[in-house]
């Protein structure tokens, strides 16, 4: 075994562009203004138990953003800290006034709700967002929506959610980055930046919640809420950094998960909960369950009861309840039997208040309607919105410069039931967004063509989630939707057909065990495709699916995601060519989902893949590569990478590369490119990944212009989690990849050298 050279505190992170060693450092000091910390204790000082238990209870909201009777009850005499989804100005207020004017101590309600990507203008969903791989339009994206939802009164928003998902079986894949650590450490900081900015008291921010604590993304089977059993090393090497990530760039609240998480039920952990966020990161917001997640623990099987559960829950870390009521039950109780020290309860409630102080709830507690209704969906939002959407779309496939289209084509096909319904444009966790606002992909294309051009349109097949579940239900129907589809297609010059998924086919409870194009989409590709135009195909999905028919038979695949509020328009700017795909994939197609997990970070094996060696690590029946590899996006114009430099190439372990690589756009027309730079540890005293992605530049370049792009790597970069959990750059080879997707490009070595 090689002799770590070089050690920091685990989890160092390096994001985006510039390099911050956040591991090295001592623990972190959280800088705690003392006018805070002593309202707070004054605070405290006067609280009677049951004050103190109302603090730590969330209940959800009656219905459209209503809250209910009992609410009010419960808000005058001090029994409630918080609802989640009561939203609007004027009905926040309603009950906001009850808490701040009618209860003995005056404490303000912290409003919550879910804006996952977007209030009211309705962003990509966010797996949509990561494919931007440009943080700082996410960052805007979670601004615009922090601006919208703190104006309709909401303080809170039950975001990002930063779970790596290596399963697109899993839902909520939709709802995270992606597969991989460091792309989710950069769109976790740009989230939480965009959702609080440096103070998120003022007016146009919420506070953060990093979500769901943790390793929700790795259910077994791909199945929601299911068990996960995973290393304490994997935590810390995969699932934990985009939570690193999102603390120190200062969430003020993170959310623990539904699943059991190596037999400790992560919303009764003290291992997570305790010991890496208290301890180790000194993270001092607070943590707020799941929905019901502290009664579930009976299910789990940890819990003997609901006073058990309250007790385990509150003790682990978990200081606020969501919706189930275990804590302001059974609380009182416990602490007068003795059995839960008022110091945990109190330490709770000084989280609570500590974020309620610093969101600036006890200066402003009230929303403005006339601010409200002045800044939802302003048209500089919807501006945003359609720009982020297009920067988001990734092109799979182009053959023969199918795409762009012409806009003035004479006759031009748009086939599939997804491309004429507004509410599926936005997909799942769509906040306040409302299905009338939204541009259809229909009325985007017609809007971007020339007036000669004739546009038609055939639904073809049903794409709901009933056909999910009984495809054959829709038989008669969708046969002669199929026949029409390919008359109005044959009828055409160019094709564009829509496929993919409903938004509720993804997002919680919406795993799925097959990843194929639900209903008889298939068949409608192959019978409009076989008609022989040229067929442009665009996907709407919240995941990875298997399409290995479309892959060798469609001209060419645009993934949109689900791309929000402007969707329509989004799609036109970049089919037509006026702004050029530049967006990669954050996640890996699968050819079938029998390859799942499938990710592009794995380990070698003891037998790497040989297709001439029967005996090593692969399938019988399909190969082993995926159908498209993390990374992976094409552009309108071709770019080419050349002149990789390492300097120095030998270096200490404490020491930095410089590693600089040429790219030019040799093509026609400008465009975007992101140029991806991967590390490979070739020999290390614990396993090392093939590859891991250690930083990435996204460039806009003129047809011929060339740029030189700079990383630089260091320990950060080199280093990794040893067996005893250090930071640690071994001395030995190092292989350094640059390039366009995880496959391919320009590979160079670096050497690490004893000190
Ligand atoms: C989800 C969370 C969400 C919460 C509140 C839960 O079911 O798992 O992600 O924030 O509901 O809506």
């Amino acid at each position: 075994m090689k002799r770590p050279a070089w050690r920091l505190l685990p989890g160092a992170i390096a994001l985006g562009g510039s390099v911050v060693l956040v591991g090295a450092l001592p623990a972190r000091s959280v800088e705690r203004p003392a006018g805070i910390e002593r309202r707070i204790e004054a605070l405290l000082a006067q609280m009677t138990l049951d004050e103190k238990v109302g603090q730590l209870q969330q209940l959800d909201g009656g219905g459209e953003g209503d809250y209910r009777p009992e609410h009010v009850e419960l808000a005058r005499a001090g029994r409630l800290g918080s609802t989640l989804n009561v939203r609007g100005a004027t009905r926040g207020n309603e009950l906001q006034r009850v808490a701040v004017e009618q209860s003995r101590l005056k404490i303000p309600l912290i409003f919550g709700f879910d804006v996952i990507h977007g209030y009211r203008t309705v962003f990509p969903i966010p797996l949509g967002e990561a494919a931007s791989w440009d943080p700082a339009a996410v960052e805007r994206a979670a601004s615009i929506a922090a601006a919208e939802a703190r104006a309709a009164g909401v303080h809170w928003t039950f975001a990002p959610m930063v779970d790596i998902a290596r399963d697109p079986r899993w839902g909520r894949i939709a709802e995270g980055a992606g597969e991989d650590p460091y792309l989710g450490r950069v769109m976790a900081r740009a989230r939480v930046r965009g959702f609080q900015g440096d103070d998120y008291s003022r007016p146009d921010r919420v506070v953060a919640c990093a979500k769901h604590w943790v390793a929700y993304g790795a259910a077994e089977g791909g199945r929601d809420y299911n068990t996960t059993d995973v290393s304490e090393h994997t935590l810390r090497s995969v699932y934990f950094p985009p939570f690193r990530a999102a603390v120190e760039a200062g969430a003020g609240s993170v959310m623990s998960a539904f699943n059991d998480l190596n037999g400790v039920p992560a919303s009764a952990n003290p291992f997570t909960l305790t010991r890496v966020l208290r301890e180790e990161w000194r993270f001092d917001g607070m943590v707020v369950s799941d929905y019901t997640s502290v009664t579930e623990l009976i299910n789990h099987g940890l819990a003997a009861d609901e006073a058990d559960a309250a007790r385990q829950a509150l003790s682990a870390g978990v200081d606020m309840e969501m919706v189930s009521r275990s804590y302001a039950t059974h609380v009182p109780r416990l602490v007068a039997e003795g059995k839960l020290r008022m110091a945990v309860v109190d330490e709770a409630v000084r989280r609570v208040l500590r974020i309620k102080l610093r969101a600036g709830l006890f200066e402003a507690p009230y929303a403005d309607p006339v601010r409200e209704r002045a800044t939802l969906l302003k048209p500089e939002f919807r501006a945003a919105a359609r720009e982020i959407a297009a920067r988001s779309m990734v092109l799979l496939k182009n053959d023969r410069g199918v795409l762009p289209l012409s806009p003035s084509v004479g006759r031009l096909a748009v086939i599939g039931a997804l491309a004429d319904d507004r509410a599926e444009m936005m997909g799942n966790w769509t906040g306040d967004g409302r299905a009338e606002d939204a541009v259809t992909l229909l009325a985007g294309v017609r809007a971007a063509v020339s007036p000669s051009t004739e546009v038609t349109y055939a639904k073809g097949v049903t794409v709901d989630l009933k056909v999910l579940a009984d495809p054959a239900a829709y038989e008669a129907s969708d046969r002669a939707g199929i026949e029409e589809a390919v008359r109005v297609a044959g009828a055409a010059e160019v094709v564009v057909l829509v496929l993919g998924e409903t938004g509720g086919m993804s997002g919680e409870a919406s795993s799925r065990a097959t990843l194929d194009l639900p209903g008889r989409q298939l068949e409608l590709a192959q019978r409009v495709i076989g008609a022989g135009r040229p067929a442009a195909v665009v996907l709407l999905n919240g995941r990875p699916l298997t399409i290995p028919w479309l892959a060798d038979h469609a001209s060419a695949i645009l993934e949109a995601w689900f791309p929000g509020t402007e969707a329509g328009n989004a799609i036109a700017d970049v089919l037509f060519g006026k702004v050029d795909p530049g967006g990669k994939l954050p996640v890996t197609f699968p050819r079938t989902v029998g390859q799942v997990p499938i990710y592009y970070n794995h380990k070698n094996t003891g037998r790497p893949p040989d297709e001439k060696n029967k005996y090593t690590s692969k399938y019988l029946d399909a190969p082993w590569t995926p159908l498209y590899p993390f990374g992976h996006g094409l552009s309108y114009t071709q770019f080419r990478l050349s002149n990789l430099r390492l300097v120095p190439a030998r270096l200490r372990a404490q020491g930095r590369a410089e590693v600089s690589v040429d790219v030019e756009n040799g093509g026609p027309r400008p465009g975007d490119e992101v140029v991806q730079l991967y590390v490979r540890d070739v020999v290390a005293s614990v396993t090392r990944a093939v590859q891991e992605l250690q930083g990435f530049q996204r460039v806009t370049l003129a047809p011929g212009e060339r740029t030189t792009l700079r990383f630089t790597l260091g320990p950060e970069q080199l280093g990794f989690l040893d067996r005893e959990m250090k930071w640690v750059v071994e001395p030995g080879m190092f292989r350094v990849r640059v390039a366009t997707s995880s496959e391919g490009g320009l590979e160079g070595a670096l050497e690490v050298v004893p000190d």
